[in-house]
């Protein structure tokens, strides 16, 4: 991860501090490597745009061959369409309470959309605010594969395309998201099996009801490199653009392949053994864990031990030199996905730190 310190030192005089500083070359790398793969295996990339919520970084993974992008919630879509992106699948169980019925609607009239369902009243009450044209919304059947979160049994998927095609809306196939894959390093694979298991069941139960599934959509960073066999015909990661500590050490990316990481500055350092930084949960989320730590500093051992909203406490093990008062490092978080969240722009640069580009954050904020 040296390279991101040298990153940072080529830019140090150009930003200010806490910064989410994006290497576009490695990132670039990420995204064609994740096509390339799925192009071996003969699957389409729909990548999850929630780890970026950015209109450029979207367009670079359309123009690398996504055949669309996925979303996690009406917001974003809308974020995402109004910029010309045109097939989205909103994989997540909407309830269409509110202006969301309209708001679907109108999306639906100018994207190809699909939404993710999971039982029979979402199922009415999407059908309910397409008025008279319901067949302008494909749906997509979410089934549990272990991760215990939102879907239903995969064996009922077809129970629930039925009731879909029942109220005129179109039933197009059938999503799963292993999230028990990032548990730990093994998990990835056992949770991408069962992740082929369920998807198979669902897509013997659409054929009892005489559904030929046009999509068969898998999950997610930790589980890509298991999840290439039929039935799957596409899949949805969102981490891989970056990379994060967790994927890491999951072995689902390694350290070169770390696209983005926060500038930050060591503001305090009285207490021994440590020193404090001016990024806390504010710019980085609270992700990690007491054992684990908060995020890592690239190129030491040293990790945040604690958090504040603007301090990051560094932990510096024995032997290793403490970062002095003002010096800038670049800390690689956990869980890449919320720092995006703190910040209006993205700070693009390249693998010299040569280039520098401002990137809005353009579906930040869209929390609906
Ligand atoms: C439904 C769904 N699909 C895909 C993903 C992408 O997973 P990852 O960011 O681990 O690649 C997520 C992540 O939360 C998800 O919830």
């Amino acid at each position: 991860m040296n390279h991101l310190q040298r990153v940072l030192d080529a830019l140090v005089e150009r930003i200010d501090t806490p910064a989410p500083i994006v290497v576009a070359d490695v990132m670039q790398q990420n995204i064609d490597r994740m096509q390339a793969f799925a192009t071996e295996h003969d699957i389409h990339v729909r990548p999850h745009v929630k780890t970026h919520k950015c209109v450029e970084i979207g367009r670079r993974q359309v123009k690398a061959g996504a055949v669309g992008i996925t979303a996690g919630n009406v917001g974003e879509a809308e974020v995402f369409a109004k910029a010309g992106f045109d097939d989205i699948f909103l994989a997540y169980p909407i309830w269409p309470a509110g202006t969301k019925g309209k708001r679907i609607r109108e999306l639906a009239e100018t994207t190809r959309l699909r939404v993710g369902v999971d039982n029979v009243a979402a199922i009415e009450a999407l059908a309910d605010s397409m008025g008279d044209e319901p067949d302008r919304l494909q749906v997509v059947v979410e089934v549990d594969c272990g991760a215990r979160r939102s879907g239903a049994p995969p064996a009922l998927a077809g129970d629930l395309a039925r009731a879909a095609r029942k109220r005129g809306l179109v039933p197009v196939g059938v999503f799963t998201y292993p999230g028990h894959g990032g548990s730990s390093g093994d998990a990835g694979e056992r949770a991408a099996q069962d992740q082929h298991a369920a998807l198979a069941t669902a897509v013997r139960s659409l054929a009892e009801v005489g559904i030929a599934p046009e999509v068969v959509s898998a999950g997610s960073t930790p589980t890509i490199e298991f999840s290439t066999s039929s039935p799957i015909t596409e899949i949805r990661p969102g981490e891989y653009v970056f990379c994060d500590l967790n994927n890491t050490r999951l072995g689902a990316c390694n350290e070169d392949q770390i696209a983005l990481f926060v500038a930050a500055t060591v503001v305090s350092d009285w207490v021994p053994d440590q020193v404090i930084l001016d990024v806390g949960t504010k710019a980085l989320g609270r992700e990690g864990s007491l054992e684990r730590g908060y995020g890592g500093v690239a190129g030491r051992k040293a990790v945040l031990s604690k958090l504040n909203e603007y301090h990051g406490f560094l932990a510096v093990p024995a032997g290793e030199s403490r970062p002095s008062v003002g010096s800038v490092v670049p800390v690689v978080p956990n869980h890449v996905c919320p720092v995006v969240l703190n910040f209006e722009e993205l700070i693009v640069t390249d693998s010299a730190g040569t280039s520098l580009e401002r990137w809005p954050v353009d579906a930040r904020g869209f929390m609906s």
